[in-house]
């Protein structure tokens, strides 16, 4: 083992620099791990904050990345630590894993603040893990690098791609229209999930791995490498070797995580054609840092950008295949050639964003698209306001039909989610290709936690027609593998009587992408009057995190935090009895 190579005063010297029955204390009960003396010598202490779980498939692998990342420590002269925090795996966590980010993040928050850590790597890949680790991290602003845990392999049936999520929707609908049976639908899980990993899509965890290395908190490749990938490893053991050298350049977070920084990040949102649940993390981020940063950023930085990444649910191609064509740097070079990346920002490297991206090198035009001929117009987030949603909804034009972006159709109203699931097959629903689905009460505080149902699947019966698109309208959330011309996160959410709420069916709903308008064809006279009549469907929880959560839960235009989780406090311990 090196000797340590630090020479700064590091804050796990107050616990085990100490000579008293403190430090013995310290030492000691650490000691029953084998541990011998000299590790306590000052070294830096790196924590490796670890969501790994068995209930999170994606991150199941995350334990042998750990591995890596002490090798590098260790290399490095650094004391690694392995700790658990709360692991939230999209696909089995109810409600909703969303429900639970925050809390994930107090969790990281707390264990990094209290105890004898110089510096941290976060172990993430399934949505939430990333934000919420990072959120975490970024309050106590101790020296931070995120490794992402990366896709897994392609998917793969009867020698077809096939993407996370993008081909479950698919499949259902096929299976709804009679184009495929139960058994070969079953067949397909398989063939989907075929390595560690997290979704290979350009879905919600792919796309925070590519905003980590955008907004320069991860080493360059981050985002791509498949987690099967033995250049994952080797990303993690170098990622330890560095964070070691961050803990002496007191590298922390709020000097990467800049305005530049966010706005680069929304920028690459677009080129990506990334997800819309993107807006909410990098907003409750932001928020955290008190870097300055709103809703309408991501409309007026990110609108201009073209989408040059062919990747499911917009294009035809997976994480591997990005990776293969370049990866995110590649990306970020043609993005900073286009006048369109703040180069100087500097990255948990030590480098420059420009530095790490200037030489990188498109392999593959059929995945990643020339600016000059890029793969989508418009790969930015629209924001859209009216009196169906005066504090702003999203959508993703990049995943939407283009001859539904200026439409006007008849609402047809669920009231809930159990509302819209017993009713949407009916053959009594009284729908048409032509009308607008409007699903209320999914929204942060009404769901609660704001879940993935905003894609609602179209009624069986539109679906048997051949049509394949619907305008849909919701407060809620949509799977960064799913698709269509889907207006989500509408502000405020039905549960607190925003407008949403007072929709009735039969309203006429207008849809203006090009103007950036959502409106209702009711009059405010009419509309106050329902306002007044208007109750909340639901009761509010009594009690444990879920009740703290909905009094407190902003809303999605300011990124769905707590509201006393803003900013950060630091890495002090405060009250110390020590
Ligand atoms: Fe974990 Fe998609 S379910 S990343």
């Amino acid at each position: 083992m090196d000797t340590p190579k630090t020479t700064r005063k590091l804050r796990s010297t107050e616990w085990f620099g100490r000579q008293d029955k403190d430090g013995f204390a310290y030492r000691s009960w650490m000691k029953n791990q084998g541990l011998p003396h000299h590790v306590f010598d000052g070294r830096p202490v790196i924590g490796i904050c670890n969501t790994w779980s068995e209930l999170t498939p994606c991150n199941a692998h995350l334990r042998e990345i750990a591995e890596r990342v002490k090798r590098g420590v260790y290399e490095m002269g650094g004391f690694p630590v392995e700790f658990p925090v709360m692991s939230l795996g999209e696909t089995l966590l109810r409600p909703t894993a969303m429900l639970f980010r925050n809390l994930a993040s107090m969790d990281v928050e707390e264990s990094i603040r209290g105890n004898p850590l110089d510096a941290v790597v976060l172990l993430v890949g399934c949505d939430k893990t990333t934000p919420s680790l990072m959120m975490g991290a970024a309050s106590c602003d101790l020296p931070t690098l995120v490794v992402s845990g990366g896709p897994m392999l392609n998917g793969r049936f009867r020698n077809e791609r096939i993407g996370s999520g993008t081909h479950v929707w698919k499949f259902d609908a096929m299976v709804k229209t009679g184009e495929m049976t139960t058994e070969e639908f079953m067949e397909t899980e398989a063939c989907m999930s075929r390595s560690v990993g997290h979704c290979m899509t350009m879905g919600t965890a792919s796309t925070m791995a590519c905003m980590v290395e955008a907004l320069g908190m991860g080493l360059p490749g981050n985002a791509a490498i498949p987690a099967a990938d033995s250049r994952r490893k080797a990303l993690a053991h170098m990622a330890g070797r560095r964070i070691v050298e961050m803990v002496e350049e007191d590298l922390v977070p709020s000097k990467v995580l800049t305005r530049e920084a966010f706005e680069n990040a929304i920028r690459t949102n677009g080129a990506i054609g990334g997800s819309t649940n993107a807006v909410i993390h990098l907003l409750a981020l932001a928020g955290r840092l008190g870097v300055e940063h709103s809703l309408d950023d991501w409309d007026q930085i990110g609108r201009d950008v073209p989408c040059l990444v062919n990747l499911m649910p917009s294009g035809d191609y997976l994480m591997e295949d990005f990776y293969y064509a370049g990866g995110l740097p590649a990306v970020l070079r043609k993005l900073g050639e286009a006048g369109l990346l703040h180069k100087e920002v500097l990255t948990v490297n030590g480098k420059t964003q420009w530095d790490n991206v200037q030489s990188a090198e498109v392999y593959d035009e059929n995945v990643i698209f020339p600016t000059e001929k890029p793969f989508k117009e418009a790969g930015g987030i629209v924001v859209l306001r009216g009196n169906l949603a005066p504090d702003g909804a999203v959508l993703k034009p990049s995943a939407a039909s283009p001859e539904l972006m200026q439409h006007t159709g008849r609402a047809v109203v669920f009231e809930d989610i159990d509302d819209y699931k017993a009713r949407v097959d009916s053959e009594e629903l009284d729908v048409d290709a032509s009308c607008v689905l409007v699903l209320k009460n999914c929204g942060p505080r009404g769901y609660p936690g704001m879940a993935e149902v905003g894609n609602m699947a179209l009624p069986a019966k539109i679906l048997k027609t051949g049509v394949t698109d619907m305008v849909r309208v919701s407060d809620a959330r949509m799977s960064g593998t799913a698709y269509g011309t889907v207006v989500l996160h509408a502000c405020p959410e039905a549960a607190v009587g925003g407008p949403l709420a007072l929709v009735q069916n039969g309203d006429m709903i207008t849809l203006d992408v090009a103007g950036r308008g959502l409106s209702v064809d009711i009059d405010e006279k009419t509309m106050e009057a329902r306002r007044q009549a208007w109750k909340p469907i639901h009761p509010q929880a009594t009690r444990g995190y879920v009740k703290m959560y909905q009094e407190t839960v902003m809303q999605a235009n300011e990124g769905a935090d707590l509201d006393f989780l803003r900013g950060g406090s630091g890495a002090d311990v405060p009250r110390d009895s020590h």
